[in-house]
């Protein structure tokens, strides 16, 4: 079985080897691959077949999607890949031409063999680079291309809303692939826990790489802009052992952070604390590890500001911290001379997708 699974840009090692990990744990054959195609965000699962005992000792098949489904927390989804193909030129050719050559690929597929044709289905379709067409005529195309072909075998029923299968067709400059999104329509960086909505919330699965790259080791662990509290509650959900502090400068946004611990079941294991992270050393004498998304100022007028709040905050950070710091932001200019003003060492820098922007992460020491 071939699984395609998509994660945020810059975190596809990350996503591999939390992959490789799962997998390991359950003992099958299993060859991973970041990139696939060139395509970035996105990692190639091949697996073999995996057996468990169920309570009255029968030998069971595991659904492997299902388990990545379950366990995984860099992943976005998880897809059965039915196929991939490079269509050459693709982004120049004219729109009846460029459908023509995906709606017939696709028609020749064998797709009675992934799906039952009673079922109900629909097309999510998803498009990025230089096309004539839209990811709309995409979803239209390959929607009238599958039930043409499961039309020899039935009658396929398609259900926009509420459908029994999803299709996922993608074309990412010229490589087009399709398979069956096992993830549903919600992304798994979509968490079950998040009640309150900050508008600049960082994506759960980004969270889990920063912790990934700061890699605590049980000392204490404090996120000083905190926020709705994604990254001290995803930590607190792995079972940290040692303190996680979520410190946020707004009220509302603190209450927001306090209700989503409270949704995700962790709020006893957070200290929260309304404070300003320019002031760090008042609230806390030492931690190991700070782990934040700064903020940006992407609005005029607040971004003038950034140099100032980073300047300030490093200046802190420099007496409590002793270990990691793991930090993301826009702001590359204010936040490389806050780090060299205070003695800090970048030790690792990547960039990663988030909103739209590659947004730049430092590790520093
Ligand atoms: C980019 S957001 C963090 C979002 C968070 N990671 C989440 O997922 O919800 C930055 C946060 O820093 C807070 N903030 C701004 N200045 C602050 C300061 N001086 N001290 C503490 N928090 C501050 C903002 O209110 C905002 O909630």
């Amino acid at each position: 079985m071939r699984l395609l699974l998509t994660t945020s840009q810059g975190i596809e090692d990350l996503a591999s080897a939390e992959i490789r990990s799962l997998l390991d744990r359950i003992g099958i054959p299993f060859q991973v691959e970041e990139r696939p195609l060139g395509v970035e965000g996105r990692v190639l699962a091949e697996v073999g077949e995996a057996f468990y005992t169920d309570e009255k000792g029968r030998r069971r098949r595991m659904s492997i999607p299902t388990y990545l489904n379950e366990r995984s927390r860099l992943l976005h989804r998880v897809i059965l890949e039915i196929a991939s193909e490079r269509f050459e030129d693709i982004g120049n050719e004219e729109p009846e031409a460029a459908l023509k050559r995906i709606g017939d690929f696709v028609s020749g597929l064998p797709l009675e063999m992934h799906v039952k044709v009673s079922e109900s289905f629909a097309v999510r379709s998803f498009r990025k680079g230089e096309h004539k067409i839209t990811s709309v005529d995409v979803a239209k195309t390959v929607g009238k291309a599958i039930f043409d072909r499961l039309s020899c075998f039935g009658t396929p029923k398609v259900n926009l809303d509420h459908p029994a299968v999803i299709f996922r067709a993608e074309l990412i400059g010229d490589i087009f692939f399709l398979g069956i999104d096992t993830t549903g329509d919600s992304s798994l960086h979509k968490r079950p826990w998040r009640v309150y909505d900050h508008p600049a919330h960082l994506k759960a699965s980004i969270a889990n790489a920063l912790i990934e790259l700061a890699n605590p080791d049980g000392g204490p662990f404090i996120d000083p802009f905190c926020g709705s509290g994604t990254i001290p509650i995803e930590l607190a959900l792995r079972g940290y052992p040692g303190r996680v502090i979520c410190l946020e400068k707004y009220g509302k946004h603190l209450r927001g952070a306090e209700m989503n611990a409270l949704a995700a079941g962790v709020h006893e294991g957070i200290e929260f604390i309304l404070g300003d992270a320019t002031r760090l050393s008042e609230y806390v004498d030492r931690v190991d590890f700070a782990v934040s998304n700064l903020p940006y100022g992407l609005k005029i007028g607040r971004k003038s500001m950034m140099p100032k709040l980073y300047s300030e905050f490093f200046m802190e950070l420099a007496k409590v911290l002793e270990k990691r710091g793991v930090f993301i932001t826009t702001e590359k200019r204010a936040i490389e001379t806050a780090l060299e003003e205070n003695g800090f060492k970048i030790k690792h820098h990547r960039l990663i997708g988030h909103g739209g922007l590659m947004v730049h992460t430092y590790v520093i020491g």
